[in-house]
């Protein structure tokens, strides 16, 4: 029960402008949905959900679909005399696209984001010195073999789809808080027997949970076990006052220069 009410809480923070009733999404499944959006719905829809006419999928703009089970099966059935074709995905696969969807303008994609937000031209040569000195990255981020896991790995953010803008990076270093993806979200969790764990959430089935925790590595429990199981605010510190414009504008520089 306790697990059901933390789950509510996981949605309301990333859709707080639900249109009508929507269910609770686990982080792994918005992010699977992600990468199956991507491949799959995204040619006609648009990366903003938004290319077809009168429908907005991440805004709960829709023609038919009342709930999310009618879009499941919309997904599943297409709509008959349209383009939008059937889709061979099982139940499950169908419903981590829904929590996409349901959490689409919850994930970092800036489309307004002006090209003069990004400062002055960085220097990654300079970027790197403030990353491993004054910046104290690597006290929370796994990067080019050395550093800490309480912070995603930075050498693995340039690649493929996921790949970061400039103006993502920027924001990330700046206000860690605005937009915090899926994948990166920060998990607690308490046993009935006191024991706590904080990490981030790495994968979960029907009757257990694991977690990466910097202190326990990776920590498994039994979700009949927990008392309590809650998201908390990413511990990234904000740069912005930390950093002047131009260390950020070089420190960014050097996250892109990162293979
Ligand atoms: C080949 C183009 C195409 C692809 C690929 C496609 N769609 Fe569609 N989709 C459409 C069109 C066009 C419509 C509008 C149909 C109509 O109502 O006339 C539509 C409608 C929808 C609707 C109904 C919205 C409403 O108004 O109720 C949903 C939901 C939807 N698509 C989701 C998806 C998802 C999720 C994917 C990927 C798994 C996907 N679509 C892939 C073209 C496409
Ligand atoms: C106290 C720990 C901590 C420190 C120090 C820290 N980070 Fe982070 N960082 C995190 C955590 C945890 C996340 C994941 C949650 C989030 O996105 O805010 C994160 C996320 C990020 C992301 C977004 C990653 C993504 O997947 O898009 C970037 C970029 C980043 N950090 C860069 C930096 C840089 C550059 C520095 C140093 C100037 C730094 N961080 C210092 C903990 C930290």
């Amino acid at each position: 029960m306790r697990i059901y009410v933390a789950l509510t809480f996981i949605t309301s923070f990333v859709s707080p402008c639900g249109l009508f009733a929507q269910h609770s999404y686990l982080p792994s499944d918005i992010d699977d949905g992600r990468r199956i959006y991507e491949t799959s719905c995204g040619t006609c829809h648009g990366a903003f959900g938004d290319a077809v006419p009168g429908i907005d999928l991440g805004r709960g703009q829709f023609r038919r679909a009342k709930s999310d089970e009618d879009l499941v099966r919309i997904i599943r059935s297409g709509i008959r005399d349209t383009t939008m074709p059937p889709f061979n995905f099982n139940e499950s696969q169908a419903t981590m696209v829904v929590a996409y969807l349901r959490n689409m303008t919850a994930m970092p994609v800036d489309r307004n984001a002006p090209i003069e937000v990004l400062g002055p031209p960085g220097d990654a040569t300079r970027g790197k010195v403030i990353f491993e000195g004054k910046g104290k990255c690597l006290t929370c981020h796994w990067t080019n073999g050395a550093g800490n896991i309480t912070g995603p790995d930075l050498s693995s953010l340039n690649g493929g789809r996921g790949r970061r803008s400039p103006a993502e990076l920027r924001r990330s270093l700046l206000e860690p808080n605005a937009e915090v993806r899926p994948e990166n979200r920060t998990i607690r969790v308490v046993t009935k027997s006191g024991a706590t764990s904080t990490g981030n959430l790495l994968n979960q089935d029907t009757d257990t949970i694991q977690l990466l925790d910097p202190k326990l590595g990776l920590a498994s429990f039994m979700k009949a076990d927990l008392k309590e199981f809650e998201l908390v605010p990413s511990p990234m510190p904000s740069f912005k006052g930390l950093l002047t414009d131009q260390e950020s504008a070089d420190v960014i520089s050097y996250l892109l220069s990162l293979k």
